[in-house]
């Protein structure tokens, strides 16, 4: 049944890294936007540079049908970030942002869609502050978007995260070795916490609790007198040492500049074998967390905050971020995740669940 709505035609984007579910939340919009609410729709490829070049196409129902399970995003993404100088004048700030604004008008649009993580969506905002009409909707593995209780991404990188995890317990085993995965999660620790716990991790280590290398060799210590013949450690991409956390960031950077490894993961896994003696080795899982088709979990959640997206567009409802809050579906002011990001509070009940589980989380 077609309702009568105040927005005719939408554009559509996503920016910012990858995830399984985009295409589920892109089908959800889409869909509900262009059966119930008989909007037009254009798709804005490659997130925000796709408006600052007018990279721009109308889509179809054919083009948003079937795309429910396909990993990626149908619209190809960027990391463009208008509001940032990139040449160290604001020369090119206004350059951009007045190119998304003549490619708004020129495309009609009564509304923009951005599917994103934290620096899409506060690049919505900061455009709502130019007069366009956002609406957001939360994306990232790292689950880490103030204003919603998890993002769509996280729930598919973390069963892939603990399929891993799973799978190392056997060649440790095999090997009598301690085996470092290192898992994403920049500035929080929400997917090597739960991978973790999910995975039996025996230390986990997040950016949220700087790591003290003694404590955690201490731990695996005992855990070999205790005739545990193997250990996993899971450490998020942005976990850094008690000492790092003191440092200004361009001392840390040197100092890690002076230890030349891949990632964090080869760092923990030299200081275990430094501080313990124990055989270690050391996987960085990257972008394998990013890739393949959404789980249920995030198909469902996509699909539910693409649809309610629709509803704020028919109501006029600008200037809002779809969110998951507790079991139903509502949305915040996009001022709300604007330029934050939801880390692990100290007292959150996953960090005591790993705790009290016997996990060493290197403090
Ligand atoms: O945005 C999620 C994320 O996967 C982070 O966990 C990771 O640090 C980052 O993207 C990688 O960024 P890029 O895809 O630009 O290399």
């Amino acid at each position: 049944m077609a309702y009568r709505s105040v927005t005719k035609t939408l554009g559509i984007l996503t920016g910012g890294g990858d995830c399984p579910g985009l295409n589920a939340a892109i089908r959800g919009v889409c869909r509900a936007a262009h059966d119930r609410y008989g909007m037009k729709i254009v798709g804005i490829a490659n997130g925000y540079r796709g408006l600052i070049e007018e990279d721009v196409r109308v889509l179809r129902p054919e083009d948003f049908s079937g795309i429910l399970t396909r990993g990626g995003t149908i619209l190809g993404t960027s990391r463009e970030k208008p509001f940032k100088a990139s040449g160290g004048d604001n020369g090119d700030i206004v350059e951009k942002v007045g190119a998304i604004k003549e490619t708004y008008r020129k495309l009609g649009l009564d509304c923009l869609v951005v599917l994103g993580g934290n620096g899409t969506n506060t690049t919505g905002y900061r455009l709502s502050w130019e007069g366009l009409n956002v609406i957001g909707l939360p994306k990232t593995i790292d689950n880490d978007i103030v204003g919603t209780d998890r993002t769509f991404g996280f729930s598919s990188a973390l069963a892939i995260g603990t399929e891993a995890i799973d799978r190392l317990h056997s060649t440790a085993q095999s090997h009598n070795r301690v085996m470092v995965i290192e898992l994403m999660g920049h500035k929080a620790g929400w997917l090597a916490l739960y991978a973790g716990v999910a995975g039996g991790g025996d230390v986990i280590l997040i950016p949220e609790i700087p790591y003290n290398i003694k404590i955690i060799g201490r731990h695996l210590i005992d855990r070999a007198k205790s005739g545990k013949s193997f250990s996993i450690v899971v450490v998020a991409e942005g976990a850094l040492s008690v000492a790092e956390a003191g440092m200004e960031k361009k001392d840390r950077k040197k100092y890690r500049a002076e230890t030349a490894v891949p990632s964090i993961a080869y760092r923990v896994a030299h200081e275990i074998e430094s501080e313990t003696g124990m055989e270690t080795r050391a996987t960085a899982l990257g972008y394998v967390q990013r890739g393949g088709i959404p789980d249920a979990s995030d198909r469902v959640l996509a699909t539910s905050l693409g649809t309610a997206a629709a509803d704020l567009l028919a109501k006029e409802k600008y200037g809002r971020m779809v969110a998951l809050q507790g079991d139903d579906i509502g949305s915040v002011d996009l001022s709300v995740p604007e330029g934050k990001v939801k880390t692990i509070p100290r007292d959150h009940y996953m960090i005591d669940t790993a705790a009290s589980v016997g996990t060493c989380l290197g403090e």
